[in-house]
């Protein structure tokens, strides 16, 4: 995870403009445990969920999710049959993930994706949730790849989503109010967007009080994220542009739902959806 030193926000044009500390790497957003309450509210199991949880089909495989947060598709993977590890840097989010039902047929490892490591392979890799977007740099994205690659059984399945950047992100969340349950207002506003960073705080309003975090999200071209993936050894199969599993329409497709896996893999091994 990578913090933007105070100051970035402003002009900020590539990430490695700014001074980028991978030791102060902790975004308040998913360490702060009040925030990430909200974050938990904010987020129930939605398109994505389903999309994920029927990817992973009836019979029982090993699951792998990078970036889980709170765990709700893991607990639901869970709840399906399979073995799930769900991998994420934030105590705070883990400790959510761990009282949900079926959170004790989860494995759950406190890690970054970029060093997490195991002898086991798996069948599905996923990263959900546009966690993909919180990664600023390609050193880090191509850190993250390699996890993958490392740990994709011989005839397994890599997918994760990234926001299709053709569409004008920061005019669509720019003032965007949201009533949580509970009465709780979400606002979001844009502080900047420079080439593939937008980076927004979004405003929390309780009765009583008010919370305030900042994020800064990544939103690489399809072309790019490609590239990144066959520099790491992997090949793209398919790309999807919506939970609906239409195909990636650049002009209009809301995701980029990248499907990937081992180069020597055979066109009839595969078992996509
Ligand atoms: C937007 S949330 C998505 C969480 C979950 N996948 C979902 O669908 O709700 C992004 C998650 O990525 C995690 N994260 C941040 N940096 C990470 C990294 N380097 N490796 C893995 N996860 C990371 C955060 O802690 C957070 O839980």
């Amino acid at each position: 995870m990578i913090a933007i030193a105070p100051g970035c926000w402003k002009g900020l044009r590539r990430a490695e403009e700014c001074r980028i500390t991978r030791e102060a790497a902790q975004d308040i957003n998913y360490h702060d445990s009040q925030i990430v309450q909200l974050y938990n509210i904010a987020n129930p199991p939605g398109p994505d969920t389903d999309f994920y949880v029927s990817l992973a089909g009836s019979t029982p495989s090993t699951v792998l999710d990078l970036g889980c947060g709170t765990g709700t598709l893991c607990c639901a993977l869970a709840a399906s049959g399979h073995q799930v590890t769900g991998v994420d840097p934030a105590a705070a989010m883990l400790a959510i993930a761990r009282s949900k039902p079926n959170a004790r047929f989860v494995e759950w490892v406190e890690s970054s994706a970029q060093t997490y490591a195991s002898s086991r392979p798996f069948d599905l890799i996923v990263m959900t949730g546009h966690a993909f977007q919180v990664l600023l740099t390609d050193e880090d994205t191509l850190a993250v790849l390699t996890t993958m690659r490392y740990h994709l059984g011989e005839r397994g399945k890599i997918v994760f989503e990234s926001r299709n950047p053709t569409l004008d992100w920061a005019e669509q969340w720019a003032g965007r109010v949201r009533k949580l349950p509970g009465g709780i207002l979400e606002t979001l506003e844009i502080i900047a967007n420079n080439g593939e960073f937008i980076s927004f705080e979004t405003i929390y309003q309780f009765a009583d009080k008010e919370l305030r975090t900042r994020s800064t999200l990544r939103f690489p071209s399809a072309e790019h994220v490609q590239e990144l993936i066959s520099r790491s050894g992997l090949k793209v199969r398919q790309i999807l542009g919506d939970w609906d599993s239409n195909p990636l329409e650049i002009t209009r497709s809301p995701e980029m739902i990248f499907f990937v896996e081992h180069p020597g893999r055979n066109q009839t091994d595969s078992t996509t959806r």
